[in-house]
């Protein structure tokens, strides 16, 4: 259901940008402390997380205002009610009711993945932002990887030749992610392969590598066969224990064509391993290292920022709209969906 917020309707915004940040974990301290301030431009007005211990830690850390410090969205909107824009690198979880309140107040918002964990629900926000007149972009900061264009090209162009078989392998020995690894990993995997491939997802079949009673359940990882609607099979293993060598974040994938092999990402015992290394075999094996440009200008977290006040002040789209990245979501629904029942899961909406 759309509710009526209190600036309907709300048209574009202009620089220097005056923000309201939800969310003050780990992840959101680094986007506070480290991300925002590099863009010159942006003004946080309101730091909002609902546990006291984060706003306290984070005022001692950076000595904001403890005027500006809220335990809810609902506060730090009625004390700067001219304030349009959310950025919300909040604990998942609370994705849903953070966007739902946030878009339904006419607020530009910026959300960190996954959007949702549910097809209907990323549907219902992308709908209820495009109704309110607001740009709503997801922070897909892999697709800002330097290697990413370089793979895409060579993929469309047909340098491959015709596509036949993708594995995307992902391992890292990394506590931070081991309790959520599907949800928390697999939404970045899942929205590359739609980006590189250019096609939503058909079906998934997954097998967790410990059993799930619900599709929330945390899991370690997981093995799964992933099919594209253009009928592309990509066998995905995500594995954060057991012994491997380490792949960059984006994971090291294997497109194999009729035309030659790609291979995009290090693995290594040693060291953190090239993500941006990419590699073209020839089927008589000769081995050649693709030239990949690095990125000007503000890049990653930041060049998501930049991209989303642009389209915000009426320039240009962001790098994952949420009407684009409910397909990413759909497919992650399908995939944790699979994962607890044990069955092959169609992706919703999809053509088949
Ligand atoms: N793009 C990336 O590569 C990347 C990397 C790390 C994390 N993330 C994402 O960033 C987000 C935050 O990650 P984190 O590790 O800091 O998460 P976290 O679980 O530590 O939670 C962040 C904060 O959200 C607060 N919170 C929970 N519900 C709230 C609510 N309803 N209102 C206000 N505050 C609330 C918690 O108190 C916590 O301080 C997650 O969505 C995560 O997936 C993205």
């Amino acid at each position: 259901m759309i509710t009526q917020g209190p600036s309907a309707g709300s048209g574009h915004v202009s620089g220097p940008y005056k923000i309201i940040q939800v969310g003050l974990g780990q992840w959101g301290v680094s986007w506070g402390t480290k991300v925002v301030p590099s863009l010159g431009d942006v003004e946080v007005v309101g730091w909002v997380d609902r546990s006291e211990q984060a706003r306290t830690a984070f005022r001692d850390l950076t000595g904001v205002a403890e005027s500006s410090l809220h335990g809810t969205l609902t506060e730090a909107l009625a004390a700067n009610p001219d304030c349009r824009i959310v950025l919300a690198p909040v604990a998942w979880p609370a994705h849903y009711a953070v966007a739902q309140e946030a878009l339904a107040a006419g607020c530009h918002l910026l959300l960190e993945k996954p959007l949702t964990v549910d097809a209907g629900q990323a549907a219902e926000l992308a709908e209820l932002a495009e109704a309110r007149g607001v740009v709503f972009a997801i922070d897909q900061n892999y697709r800002w990887g330097a290697a990413v264009p370089v793979v895409r090209e060579s993929i469309r162009s047909g340098r491959l030749g015709r596509l036949r078989s993708v594995s995307v392998r992902w391992h890292r020995d990394h506590g931070g992610v081991r309790s959520h690894a599907l949800i928390e990993l697999a939404i970045h995997h899942l929205d590359l392969a739609r980006h590189l491939f250019d096609a939503n997802g058909r079906s998934v079949t997954c097998v967790p590598h410990t059993p799930l009673a619900d599709r929330l359940d945390p899991t370690t990882g997981a093995d799964a066969l992933i099919t594209l609607e253009s009928g592309l099979v990509i066998n995905y293993r995500l594995s954060t224990d057991g012994t491997g060598p380490t792949t960059g974040w984006p994971g090291r994938w294997t497109i194999s064509g009729d035309g030659a092999l790609l291979t995009w990402g290090e693995d290594t015992f040693d060291g953190e391993p090239d993500a941006q290394c990419v590699t073209l075999t020839a089927p008589d094996g000769m081995i050649t290292r693709l030239p990949v440009p690095e990125r000007t200008g503000p890049g990653d977290r930041a060049g998501v920022l930049r991209e989303f006040l642009d389209a915000a002040d009426g320039r240009g789209t962001p790098t994952s709209p949420a009407a684009d990245n409910r397909h990413s979501v759909a497919l992650l629904d399908a995939l944790l969906t699979s994962a607890a029942s044990g069955r092959t899961e169609s992706v919703a909406g999809s053509r088949s």
